[in-house]
Formats: C-alpha cells, structure tokens, sequence
C-alpha cells in the first residue's frame, strides 16, 4: 500500500512524488498524461523578480524561496536523469518602446525598488549592447539579473526520470478519490488503491477530481494561455528573457525561443485562434524583428491553475489525509521545488518551510462554507 498518491503528473505532482520518495515514502502518481497539462506548455520562466506584484510580499517569499531551490534541484535531478534540462542563469530585460511603455517600465522599477529586488533601469544603448536584435525604436530597459529559466519539457522528462529511478509508481489514469471521515486513497478502473495520504496536483483539473468535496471544488479556475514555440538554427538571436508589455520571449541554448502568452478567462476552453498567434507574433516582431525569420514549432494553448488571490494551495486540506499542491496560476515551474519541500515534508509528518505557511488551502475556508 503507498503512503502517498498523487493525483497529477504535471511539473508540481511529479516533484511532490519525487521528493516524498526521497524522503522514504511508498509513492504513486495517477495521471492519464503523466508529463503533460500546463507544464508541458509553460515557458518555463524562473522570475520571482519580473512577475513580483506589489501587495503580494508572502508570494514573493515563496518564489524567493523557491528560486534558491532551484540550483540543487537541477544538480540531483541532472545527475539522476543524466541529460541537461536547460537551466539557465540568464535575466530578464523588460524594454520599451513608447512613452506609454515607459511610464509602465518606471511604475515596474519603482515597485521592485519598494520591495528591495535587484533590478537596474538600462539605457537604450545598454539594452542593444545586452541584446544586439533589439529593435532600433527601443527607448529604455530594466533589467533583473536573477530570473533565470529552464526548459519545462525536459525538466518533466527529468521528473519523471528521478520518479521512475526513487521507486515512484506511475498509474496512467484518471483516479477518483475515496474518502469517508477520512481520505482512504483512490480508485481506479474499479481498483481500490488505499493509502495514508492523497495530494491534489491535478493543476486548472483540480475542481474536475472525482470524489473531491464539494467545498473543495471550487477553488482552481483554468486561465487560457496561448504561447508559440520558433526556432532558430544557431542560439544567437537573444541571450535574455524578453519583456515588453505584452508578453514575454524566452530563448533556450538550443534555438527553441519560446514567444508568450495570452491571459484569457475562458473556462475549459484550449482552442488555439488566429488573433492569439497574430498579437504573439506582432509583439514578439515589434521587440525584436529578426524573430519574424525563425522557423515557425507549435502554437499551444494550456490551462493555468488560478485561485481567488492567484496564489497556490499548498498544504492539508480540513479532510484528514487529504493534501494539495494546486492552484499555481502563472508560476509552477518556479514554485516547483518549495512546493515539492513542502507538500513532501506534510506528509511525511514533517515541519513544512515557512514561507509555505501563508499558502494554506485553509484560508478561503472549510467545510462550514458549504453549509454557511
Ligand atoms: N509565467 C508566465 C505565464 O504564465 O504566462
């Protein structure tokens, strides 16, 4: 009998069943499409710095925390899967192009300067100096050297990977939850699988996961994204991530140069349209010209977990046994490892870290809303 199932194979399911394993738990992971969902679409930003929001201190905390994570996070799961997973140590330069634009850069600095992150306004010349393909209209730049990135496609190879090699059990189905005053574990195909603990990692599906409490349910929306995937034969064009006021580029060490994305509040719906692929392409040219000459990969849409206060859930559930680690809206991959440390240590009777603590999917209430 596992102590642990985890419902979701998505970057947060596999690094929580990854870690829990470590940690000596029996683990298992029920996904239909282990390695897939949002994930499999991110662009895979590290950048606590650039997606920091004034008001929102504890989330800024929990990516701080995350992001430091990240350099050993990457060493153990590189040495155990044996291939890169295009971890990169390159910043963010948000630039721009009109005044407009650079009333928004001057209002972005001056918040990231109120909470005290390293960030550096850049001339015109110094941002064409870090990025030679910048377009000439390019006005001024701030740059934030501590966002990195990773390629979220190999890192779930690399998850699954460090999964398969720590004893992690994959059950590629949809699980449905068995709970009575407890949580008993899952079934599957009319399989009873029992355990002590089950973790909800089931991304924008959670509200979807059969057998989950009704006050529970309604916790995670999905919020569309469409983000394209172009190429380039030599890794020159940008050595940085992008920011304009649009979107975002994020270049990888192997030519893929990932052009991001839209926010689209439209329940489940994944229909890829001509306006999304005509704005991503149009900014993405505006910033940098040359990136109308790549090849033209995939155009993908993916359902980002978003909550109330667009922060995660991590941590127990009012239904005893019954965890989860959802909910993490347009930073999962950063928010990974802490999530992971978090979710793992929980169930396996240990002290969490800190700055999970304000995460709790407690805080919009229990099961008294139901009957409230
Ligand atoms: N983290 C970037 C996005 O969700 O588009």
């Amino acid at each position: 009998m596992p102590d642990l199932i985890v419902i979701g194979g998505g970057a947060i399911g596999l690094s929580v069943a990854w870690r829990a394993a470590q940690r000596g738990a029996a683990v298992a992971v029920a996904d239909p499409h282990p390695g897939g969902g949002a994930s499999h679409v991110a662009a895979g930003m590290l950048a606590p710095v650039s997606e920091a929001q004034l008001g929102e201190p504890e989330l800024l905390a929990l990516g701080i925390a995350s992001w430091r994570r990240y350099p050993e996070f990457i060493a153990e799961l590189e040495s155990l899967a044996g291939f890169g997973t295009g971890y990169a140590r390159c910043g963010s330069l948000m630039v721009a192009r009109d005044a407009d634009d650079l009333a928004l850069l001057d209002r972005e600095l001056r918040v990231r300067q109120q909470m005290r992150l390293q960030v550096e306004r850049i001339t015109a010349a110094a941002c064409r100096e870090l990025e030679p393909s910048l377009a000439p209209s390019i006005r001024a730049g701030m740059f934030a050297a501590d966002d990195h990135s990773v390629d979220p496609r190999r890192l779930l190879r690399a998850l699954l990977a460090a999964c398969t090699a720590s004893g992690v059990v994959l059950l590629p189905e949809r699980a449905r939850l068995v709970i009575d005053d407890r949580v008993r574990g899952v079934m599957i195909r009319g399989t009873r699988y029992d355990a002590t603990s089950v973790v909800i990692a089931a991304g924008a599906e959670t509200g979807r996961v059969e057998g989950l409490p009704e006050h529970l349910r309604g916790l995670v929306r999905p919020v569309k994204g469409q983000i394209l995937r172009l190429a380039q034969a030599e890794p020159t064009l940008l050595r940085h991530i992008i920011r304009g006021a649009e979107g975002y580029i994020v270049p990888r060490a192997d030519g893929e140069v990932v052009v991001g994305a839209t926010v689209e509040e439209r329940g489940f719906d994944e229909q890829i349209t001509a306006g999304a692929v005509h704005q991503l392409l149009r900014h993405a040219c505006e910033l940098v010209p040359d990136a109308a000459e790549l090849r033209f990969v995939e155009v993908s849409a993916g359902l980002r977990p978003g909550t109330r206060d667009n922060a995660p859930l991590i941590g127990r559930t009012d239904v005893d046994g019954l965890l989860m680690a959802a909910g993490h809206h347009r930073n999962g991959i950063l928010l990974a490892p802490v999530t992971a440390d978090s979710v793992s240590a929980l169930a396996t009777g240990d002290a969490p870290p800190v700055e999970a603590a304000a995460f709790s999917p407690l805080r919009f209430g229990g099961r008294s809303m139901v009957s409230a």
